[in-house]
């Protein structure tokens, strides 16, 4: 049983509240658009994640999305093994998938999300989950920015920040902030867009012009149609060790199939989705594989 476990004192926003079952959700069934290719501007500033929120959803049963959450799922066990009933703070948890897996493997996670829609997706999948699941995740609405007000410093073994960096037009700040959150010997799990591989996309569409534009600039389109920033590995090194959170593990996520349409699904030959996993494991952590993957899952430790 879970006695013994409390959640981090929290002042900051109350416990989220299931909203209604039922109806559409708000931004589903636009928005979802592709828009690589088109003319347009090309962004030179990363926006906010707000307006994507139905497209992603939509979108978590695709091939896609699978092979991002497989392949975090098994890079993060991987980096927690040996280390049990870890206090995990999971900042834009969004959908839960991350979140529910810890806190199915016994980590005690809250998860944070500015997104009521988000939230309630995941609030929906934790009501399926059995009651000692139900007890060990915590869903909890408000901004990321906001933590180091609500947590005090070392509150957290692990923290994860997960496609959220790309929607802030500086990481450094959020960075910092977590990485105060972090015990002694903490984890810090950053999943961010490779700025080193930003061209690949756009070119692999025959955009040549965002392509070209990917050359030069840290700022893109996503496939959710909203402006975002990417990463290099080597920035977020420097900001790691500023932070005392040095870098302990980088992998790639998704390198086969970033390409794959939007509504691919997963193969549902069992034989074969076992070796595309296998595959795209692989090349995330072999180099030069993993060094033009679509996403960066970058670990520090404390
Ligand atoms: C692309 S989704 C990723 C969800 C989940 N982390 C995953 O990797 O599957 C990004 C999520 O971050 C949330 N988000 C973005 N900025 C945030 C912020 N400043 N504070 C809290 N949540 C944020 C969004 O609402 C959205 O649910």
């Amino acid at each position: 049983m879970d006695s013994g476990w409390a959640p981090p004192h929290w002042e900051g926003p109350g416990l989220y509240a299931v909203p209604g079952q039922g109806g559409t959700l708000p931004g589903q069934g636009d928005g979802g658009h592709d828009r690589i290719g088109q003319e347009r501007r090309l962004p030179s500033r990363s926006g906010s994640f707000a307006g994507g929120t139905g497209a992603w959803l939509e979108r978590l049963g695709g091939l896609r999305n699978f092979v991002r959450q497989e392949l975090v799922a098994r890079q993060l066990a991987e980096q927690l093994a040996g280390r049990h009933a870890q206090r995990v703070l999971d900042i834009g948890c969004g959908q839960g998938t991350q979140a529910l897996r810890l806190a199915r493997a016994g980590h005690y996670v809250t998860g944070i999300d500015s997104d009521p829609v988000a939230l309630g997706v995941a609030q929906g999948a934790l009501a399926e989950e059995p009651p000692e699941v139900r007890g060990r995740l915590q869903l909890l609405s408000g901004d990321g920015h906001q933590c180091g007000r609500w947590f005090g410093p070392r509150s957290f073994d692990v923290v994860l920040c997960h496609g959220v960096l790309m929607y802030l037009p500086d990481p450094d700040p959020m960075i910092a902030s977590l990485a105060r959150l972090l015990a002694p010997g903490g984890l810090l799990s950053l999943l961010v867009r490779n700025r080193d591989a930003l061209a690949l996309r756009p070119a692999a569409a025959g955009d040549w012009r965002a392509a070209l534009h990917a050359f030069e600039s840290d700022r893109y389109y996503n496939r959710l149609g909203l402006a975002a920033r990417a990463d290099r590995l080597a920035d977020l090194t420097v900001t790691l060790s500023e932070v005392s959170v040095p870098l302990r593990h980088w992998y790639g996520v998704r390198v086969f199939t970033d390409n794959a349409p939007d509504d691919a699904a997963p193969p549902v030959d069992g034989r074969q989705l076992a070796q595309l996993l296998e595959a795209e494991d692989r090349a995330a952590r072999t180099d030069p594989y993993r060094q033009v993957a679509a996403l960066l899952h970058v670990v520090g430790a404390k």
